[in-house]
């Protein structure tokens, strides 16, 4: 049977973008196949390792997110990464066959470096205040941004700042600061805040967080969870793609030097959820917009009254347009077709209200969060019953995890103990 493995770092409560993204894919696969999934702690220090008061609560609220889901221990291998000690010795044996350039240039760990930076830039030129009219910026982006109105204008200045500061970031290995100063003076921002903000970037603390062999070698831990376990399939998200084919380099540069004991895993690509927040960003905890699988009735009644509606529908019997509103996108996943075709017309008729709308999405929604909220309560009243299921589940996996190495060391040569 094929051996699927996945894991998922313990951040904090799940969401129903989790919800969607994973957790449903991981209850079909249950189904079918021999999965383990794990709860990735090791993974969760890699960024945040100052921050560790958490963790134990964040593992058990996984726990309980996870079994409140019905992901189901009779069917699955549960475990806590940190409890397979034998993850950390796969990980530096592959620490010493993997090429420094392998991680450094991961697309992954590029990203979040980037993100990092221009997230850190905007903020910056924002909190200045600073509005861009007089300069057209430089090349393909002239025409359109002369033909934009003011408000047009700021977007394109956004989209090219991004793609400007990206050419100044992936150009080299560090950012190309003379090209990203040329940038901003052409596009009129004062010479005195483009030399902060660019002393700042290149002297200051962003990303230095991040700067650890850990963070790098994050990949290197991965491949070993995967690998140790002789996965045939990871469900993982598009964002972790390198990360898979980081580990199947590693397994055909194992296998070459020494023995050929890894099968090379394939990706099972889970479609991200595209349930937006209840403001219509992406969902996350960080834009406080998220709708958590552990919230009370009255929470989501709230959380739903909160969402957007279509922005030109002011009065009542203004007609309003389903395809730019939040909460038809909710009612598209949480409501019964029919009822959706239904809400469709009415909402263009002016025939149903919003909060009406509303009150439909926010009783489907509880409808369906009432199982899940059921099978918490009766797993937070016997805790360590279940705590002691990923126990059990933890120490399954270093039973296999244990024979892998075995094979490992022989292959390597390494003295037997
Ligand atoms: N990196 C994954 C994430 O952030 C979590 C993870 C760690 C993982 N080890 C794994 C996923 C092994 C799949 C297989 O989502
Ligand atoms: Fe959105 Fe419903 Fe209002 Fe139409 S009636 S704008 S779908 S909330």
């Amino acid at each position: 049977m094929k051996k699927v493995l996945s894991g998922m770092r313990p951040t904090g409560k799940l969401h129903l973008g989790h919800y969607l993204g994973v957790i449903k894919n991981w209850l079909q696969l249950q189904e079918k196949y021999d999965c383990k999934f794990f709860i990735a702690d090791w993974h969760a220090l890699t960024n945040k390792y100052k921050e560790t008061d958490n963790l134990k609560e964040n593992i058990r609220q996984m726990i309980i997110d996870w079994l409140s889901c019905g992901i189901d221990p009779q069917k699955v291998t549960l475990f806590i990464q940190s409890g397979v000690k034998e993850h950390a010795e796969l990980a530096l044996l592959f620490s010493m066959i993997t090429p420094k350039s392998w991680l450094e240039l991961n697309p992954s760990y590029k990203d979040l470096k980037f993100n990092l930076y221009y997230q850190y830039m905007r903020d910056f030129l924002a909190g200045k205040q600073i509005k861009i009219i007089q300069t057209p910026p430089p090349e393909s982006f002239d025409e359109a941004f002369e033909k934009a109105s003011g408000k047009q204008k700021s977007k394109i200045f956004e989209e090219y700042l991004r793609e400007s500061f990206h050419r100044a970031f992936y150009n080299q290995k560090g950012i190309d600061f003379k090209w990203l100063r040329e940038v901003l003076l052409k596009f009129g921002i004062q010479k005195k805040i483009v030399e902060e903000v660019i002393k700042n970037l290149e002297e200051g603390d962003v990303g230095k967080d991040i700067d650890t062999l850990g963070f790098l070698a994050y990949p290197v831990l991965q491949a070993a969870d995967i690998l140790i376990y002789k996965a045939d399939a990871v469900p993982v998200g598009e964002d972790q793609l390198p990360h898979i084919e980081l580990t199947r380099e590693v397994a055909r540069r194992f296998n070459n030097l020494y023995d050929e004991i890894f099968p090379e895993p394939e990706a099972i690509l889970t479609e991200a959820s595209r349930l937006p927040g209840i403001d219509g960003r992406k969902m996350s905890k960080s834009y406080n917009n998220a709708i958590y699988l552990s919230d009370n009735r009255e929470t989501v009644d709230k959380k739903v009254l909160e969402m957007k509606t279509d922005p030109k529908r002011i009065r009542r019997n203004d007609p309003g347009n389903p395809e730019v509103c939040i909460v038809f996108r909710y009612h598209q996943i949480f409501t019964d077709q029919e009822k959706v075709k239904d809400i469709d017309t009415k909402c263009r008729k002016a025939e149903i209200g919003c909060v009406d709308c509303k009150k439909i999405l926010a009783e489907n929604l509880n409808k369906f969060l009432d199982p899940i909220r059921e099978r918490r309560k009766e797993i937070e009243k016997d805790l360590p019953k279940y705590e002691r299921v990923f126990q059990e589940g933890t120490e399954k996996a270093r039973a296999i995890a244990s024979e892998t190495m075995l094979e490992v060391r022989k292959a390597m040569k390494l003295w037997e103990f």
